[in-house]
C-alpha cells in the first residue's frame, strides 16, 4: 500500500490527519504534531541564504555579457524540445564537475586519460558536453571570450532544473576555468551503493550538511541509471526494495553487465518534482544511497518533509545547489576563460592528470 498517493502530493498521511476524530486527546496531539511540523518547515524554509564566495557575484556579467542568461536558456529550450535526456545529463555534469577539484570545468577537459575516463563518469553523455560547448560558442560570439565554461556548466544545470518543471533561481557567477584536472578526485566521487553514513561524510568533507545532501539527492527525480549502478540491490534481494519494483528491475537487468537503463524516479521520470521522496517512502528508490535516506534517523524526517511539501524541497534544493556551485571556485586571475571547453588555451602545454591510476570498481 502506498504511503503517499501518486496523484495527490499531500497524500494519505495528510488525509489520515484530517480524518482524525475531534474532541479527543488524540486530536489535540495531532494538532500539536501538525503545528510542530509546520513550524519546523518554516524554520527550514527561512534559514539564511547561502553566502556568496569572494570573487563571485549575481551580477558578474551585467556589463560584459548582459544577455548571457537569456542566450543559455533559449539555447536549451531548443535542445530540450528535440530530446528529453539532456536535462538530467547536464545536471549530473554539474555535480561531477563541482565535486572534483571544484566547479572549474575540469570534467570538460580532454585528457589521456581525463576525468571523464574515470569509471564513475562512464555515464556522462558526450552530446550534453557538446551542448555546453555549443552554448559557449554562441555566448562568445555575442560577448567575446569573457564567460567561462565553468559558469556555463552551472547555468546549464540551473536551466535544466527549471525547464524540467523545477524552481527558477539566480546563481552567483564569475568562475574561471581550470588549467588541469584530477583523476584521483574523480575516482573518489560518491558511490551509489553507499549507505547514508558514508554519503553524509563525503558531502560533509565539502561543507555540505544533512539538509543539503537530502535536497541535492532529490536531483534523482529526473534521469536514468545503468544496470550496474543498482544491480547490487537485485543480487542481494534487498528487503528495502518494493517487490513490484524489484520484479521490473530484475527483468530489465538480467545481469549487472546489461546495457539497459531504468528511471531514477519511477513515478515522474522527466519532471523535476518531489516524487523522488514519495518513492523513497514507498521503498521505490533506485540506489542504496537513495533508499537508505529513508532508513537513517538523520535523514528520514527530511525525506518525509520533502515528500509532503514540494515548496520546501525546492527551497532547500536551491540552497544546496548554490552552495555546491561555489565549491573551490577559481576567481579573479586564477585559471583562465577557455576558448573551447574541452581544451586549455595554451595548446603547447601537455595536460597530464594529477594521478593516472584508474581504480577498478567492484561493479
Ligand atoms: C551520493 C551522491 C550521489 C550518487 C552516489 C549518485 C550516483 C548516481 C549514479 C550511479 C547515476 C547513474 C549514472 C549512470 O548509470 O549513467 C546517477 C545519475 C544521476 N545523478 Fe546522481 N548521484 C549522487 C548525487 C547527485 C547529485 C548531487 C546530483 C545533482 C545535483 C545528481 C544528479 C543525477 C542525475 C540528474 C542523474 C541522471 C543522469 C542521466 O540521466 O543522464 N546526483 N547518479
Amino acid at each position: 500500500m502506498e504511503v503517499i498517493s501518486n496523484d495527490t502530493p499531500q497524500g494519505k498521511l495528510i488525509k489520515q490527519i484530517k480524518m482524525a476524530k475531534p474532541s479527543s486527546c488524540s486530536s489535540l496531539y495531532s494538532l500539536f504534531i501538525i503545528c510542530s511540523f509546520l513550524l519546523a518547515s518554516q524554520f527550514l524554509a527561512y534559514e539564511a541564504k547561502p553566502p556568496v564566495e569572494n570573487g563571485l557575484s549575481y551580477s558578474f556579467y551585467s556589463q560584459t555579457c548582459p544577455k548571457l542568461e537569456t542566450t543559455v536558456r533559449n539555447h536549451l529550450r531548443k535542445v530540450f524540445t528535440k530530446t528529453n535526456w539532456q536535462a538530467p545529463a547536464l545536471l549530473v555534469i554539474f555535480f561531477h564537475d563541482c565535486f572534483v577539484q571544484g566547479c572549474d570545468g575540469s570534467l570538460l577537459l580532454d585528457g589521456n586519460p581525463g576525468e571523464r575516463d574515470s569509471p564513475l563518469n562512464r555515464g556522462i553523455a558526450h552530446r550534453a558536453l557538446q551542448t555546453i560547448d555549443d552554448i559557449r560558442e554562441a555566448v562568445h560570439s555575442e560577448c567575446g571570450r569573457v564567460v567561462s565554461c565553468a559558469d556555463i556548466t552551472v547555468l546549464a544545470a540551473r536551466d535544466a532544473v527549471f525547464l524540467s518543471g523545477g524552481p527558477d533561481f539566480a546563481v552567483p557567477l564569475g568562475r574561471r576555468d581550470s588549467l588541469n584536472f584530477s583523476m584521483e578526485e574523480a575516482n573518489n566521487l560518491p558511490l551509489p551503493y553507499n549507505i547514508t553514513n558514508v554519503t553524509l561524510k563525503t558531502f560533509a568533507s565539502k561543507n555540505l550538511d544533512v539538509t543539503d545532501v537530502v535536497a541535492l539527492l532529490g536531483a534523482h527525480t529526473i534521469g536514468r541509471a545503468h544496470c550496474h549502478t543498482f544491480y547490487n540491490r537485485l543480487s542481494l534481494l534487498d528487503p528495502n526494495m518494493d517487490k513490484t519494483l524489484a520484479k521490473i528491475l530484475n527483468s530489465t537487468c538480467p545481469t549487472t553487465y546489461s546495457r539497459n537503463t531504468f528511471h531514477l524516479d519511477i513515478r515522474t521520470p522527466k519532471v523535476f518534482d518531489n516524487k523522488y521522496y514519495v518513492n523513497l517512502m514507498n521503498h521505490q528508490g533506485l540506489f542504496t544511497c537513495d533508499q537508505d535516506l529513508f532508513i537513517d534517523k538523520r535523514t528520514k524526517g527530511l525525506v518525509e518533509a520533502f515528500a509532503l511539501n514540494q515548496t520546501l524541497f525546492f527551497n532547500k534544493f536551491v540552497d544546496g545547489f548554490i552552495r555546491m556551485s561555489q565549491l573551490d571556485v577559481l576567481t579573479g586571475n586564477q585559471g583562465e576563460v577557455r576558448a573551447k571547453c574541452n581544451l586549455i588555451n595554451n595548446k603547447k602545454s601537455i595536460l597530464t592528470p594529477i594521478v593516472d591510476r584508474i581504480i577498478q570498481l567492484p561493479y
